[in-house]
């Protein structure tokens, strides 16, 4: 009685852990942004727009991320994902795009519209032939699901 007690427990909380195993969530109401398997060191960024970079592990792989101007003077600490659970806002533009011949798009939290980043993909005949889509993810406005996980279990 007391080992099967013990087996439960055990098997509970390994499916807590690995069902939020690596995922980064929006940092306002918690919905599933993306995960480790789709992140990407981020390439062809204009270095003159680039302040600096440095890498980040992120959910436990290290990630370039690219810290950028927009042209109101907003910076903000972008890392690369190849797929996001995200909505597009607006139409695709070119204009003071941070990787060039790449046309940008915002994209929000589907659930609570919070700001995530770009969605950034490829404007013939500007680009180069090796570029490919992908989505610009601001930093801040996601956490770590695990981190978020140790949060709530905190006991009262
Ligand atoms: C980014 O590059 C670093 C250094 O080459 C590498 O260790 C890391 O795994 C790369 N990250 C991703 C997400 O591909
Ligand atoms: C990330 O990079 C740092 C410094 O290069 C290294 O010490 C660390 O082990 C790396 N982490 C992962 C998860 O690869
Ligand atoms: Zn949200």
């Amino acid at each position: 009685m007391h080992v099967s007690i013990v087996f439960l427990f055990v098997s509970t909380f390994i499916e807590v852990q690995s069902r939020h195993l690596g995922e980064l969530i929006c940092r306002q109401c918690g919905l599933s942004i993306t995960r480790q398997s789709e992140l990407i060191n981020a390439t062809g960024v204009d270095e003159e727009q680039l302040k600096y970079k440095y890498e980040f592990p992120l959910v436990g792989k290290n990630t370039s991320v690219h810290v950028l101007k927009n042209p109101a003077g907003e910076q903000f600490h972008v890392f690369g994902a190849k797929t996001a659970n995200l909505k597009f806002h607006g139409p695709a533009q070119l204009e003071a795009t941070w990787y060039p011949g790449m046309q940008w798009t915002i994209c929000l939290c589907k659930s609570c519209g919070a700001h995530m980043g770009w969605y950034f993909q490829p404007k013939t005949p500007f680009t180069q032939k090796d570029q490919k889509s992908f989505i610009g993810i601001v930093l801040d406005n996601v956490i770590s699901a695990d981190y978020s996980d140790t949060l709530t279990r905190t006991p009262l």
